[in-house]
């Protein structure tokens, strides 16, 4: 992974923070996406103390024109991007007889949407390149369903149907497409959670723990990796044994 420039949504904190570091930690250049200009720039200086390089690039995800404008700046910067994790992504939970359309609009714009316009950017230098690895951060929830999640559901659902759509359009040049379903992680998303939704959660986690923002972003990094080029279109389960599909 020695040079090759990764793109990173929603780097400031949490998964997306983690999976940048990773990716740092074996050699790559870090372009970092984030609605959170202040993080993000913390997160640049920790790719930089692994002896990597990153661009922090203001950027919502849901914005066409600021997908484009962030593109630009990376290619400006190191004239390619090679790997790209579709990671920034927002909850807004209420149950559906209640659910505001706003609140759909929003999580669907951010979690789905986002990824669309990310992944399209993308992919015009992957395909000139003939080289790519697209890596998608879903939820054990896209495979079992939750109760009050309903847009969450339907744009980690969604983002795992665009994964298997856009691995089959790009397979014949060589950029490979996947998903990481991460479980009950310990992030500021999963911080929210009153302590009795939280005990009620980890009784269904075999491996009786919440995961770490770590142990997606190493599943992340092996997708990610030259050496996971004949893996595409797969979803990847990172969730302590709470749904083996
Ligand atoms: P987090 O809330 O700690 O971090 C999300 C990051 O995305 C933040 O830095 C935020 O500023 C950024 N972001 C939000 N909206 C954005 C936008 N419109 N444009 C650009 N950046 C934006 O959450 P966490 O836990 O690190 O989640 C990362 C991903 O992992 C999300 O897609 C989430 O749905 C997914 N996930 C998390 C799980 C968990 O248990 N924490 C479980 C399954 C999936």
């Amino acid at each position: 992974m020695k040079g090759r420039v990764a793109f990173v949504t929603g780097a400031a904190q949490g998964i997306g923070r983690a999976c940048a570091l990773a990716l740092a930690e074996a050699g790559a250049r870090l372009v970092l996406a984030d609605v959170n200009q202040e993080k993000l720039d913390g997160v640049a200086n920790e790719v930089a103390g692994c002896g990597s390089e990153a661009l922090a690039v203001p950027m919502n995800v849901a914005d066409a024109a600021q997908v484009e404008a962030a593109f630009r700046k990376a290619y400006e910067r190191f004239e390619k991007v090679e790997i790209l994790v579709n990671n920034a992504g927002i909850t807004r939970d209420q149950l559906l007889v209640r659910m505001k359309r706003e609140d759909w609009d929003a999580v669907l714009g951010v979690n789905l949407t986002g990824a669309y316009l990310c992944t399209q950017q993308a992919l015009h230098g992957m395909m000139k390149q003939r080289y790519g690895r697209m890596v998608n951060i879903a939820s054990v929830v896209a495979r079992m369903g939750n109760a009050g999640q309903a847009n969450y559901i339907a744009s980690k659902a969604g983002l795992i149907g665009l994964t298997k759509a856009v691995a089959q359009e790009v397979a014949s040049r060589n950029i490979t497409v996947n998903a990481v379903a991460p479980g009950f992680i310990a992030t500021a998303m999963t911080e929210k959670l009153n302590e009795q939704a939280r005990e009620r959660l980890l009784q269904r986690v075999p491996l009786g723990r919440m995961g770490t923002d770590r142990d997606v972003a190493v599943a992340v990094r092996f997708l990610a990796s030259e050496e996971a080029g004949y893996i595409t279109g797969h979803v990847l389960d990172v969730n302590g044994g709470m749904y083996m599909s």
